[in-house]
């Protein structure tokens, strides 16, 4: 399996038709939250059998991940979970699926590719245009979550979103985390690995005001 493809690739380009959230979800009235880069979805497929009043979709851009975690879904009839193939930059910014971005009632970054060389930064999935779609899209109130071992990464991440007028940092304080897409506090694949190694993590929540 990759580790890594690039999302600036041409064969990103083409995308899946997204089936409307009533044929994604058992009940499509329960709020959403939105993963991107969600790998094989594990974090997600925890999150959705803790708790059945959210509804949860992932999007990954290697697609093997998506097939596998479709079918995971699919045998265990798992109704509040779905996954989607794709660059997930284009796959919002697609007039035809403005619906998803409408209904978001968050969206967690965790620890995306960091792309290290300077000239590979424009891979990194946070750039200034996927922003503008989340806050000409986003109600007011979703939340934008980014987490990250990579400081740098986490100064782009957080530069780019403060940039944007539409969101304000929050502080974790005053959310309630009961309310929250994760109130069991789940790790990702990933955190487990950072925390176990001891490492750094950079977080922070924007809110769409
Ligand atoms: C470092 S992994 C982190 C996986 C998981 N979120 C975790 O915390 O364990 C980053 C993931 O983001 C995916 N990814 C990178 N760019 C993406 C994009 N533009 N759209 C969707 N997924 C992307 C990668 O394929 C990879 O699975």
């Amino acid at each position: 399996m990759r580790q890594h493809v690039n999302p600036l690739s041409k064969v990103f380009d083409q995308i899946e038709r997204i089936p409307s959230l009533d044929e994604m979800f058992n009940d499509s009235k329960l709020p959403l939250h939105l993963d991107i880069g969600c790998a094989a979805g594990e974090f997600l497929f925890d999150l959705a059998l803790a708790n059945t009043n959210w509804n949860y979709l992932g999007i990954e851009i290697r697609e093997k991940l998506v097939k596998s975690a479709k079918l995971r879904s699919r045998e265990r009839e798992i109704k509040n979970l779905y996954f989607i193939f794709g660059n997930a930059y284009k796959i919002l910014n697609d007039i035809h699926n403005n619906f998803l971005a409408k209904n978001l009632k968050s969206i967690s970054f965790n620890f995306p590719d960091p792309w290290f060389k300077k000239r590979h930064h424009k891979r990194r999935v946070i750039q200034p245009e996927f922003i503008d779609i989340l806050s000409n899209s986003l109600q007011k109130g979703s939340l934008i979550y980014i987490k990250t071992d990579v400081k740098d990464l986490f100064d782009h991440m957080d530069c780019t979103i403060s940039s944007n007028f539409s969101f304000q940092k929050l502080d974790k304080n005053d959310i309630n985390l009961l309310e929250t897409f994760n109130p069991n506090r789940f790790q990702t694949n990933r955190e487990k690995y950072v925390i176990v190694n001891q490492l750094d993590i950079y977080e922070r929540i924007y809110i769409k005001i």
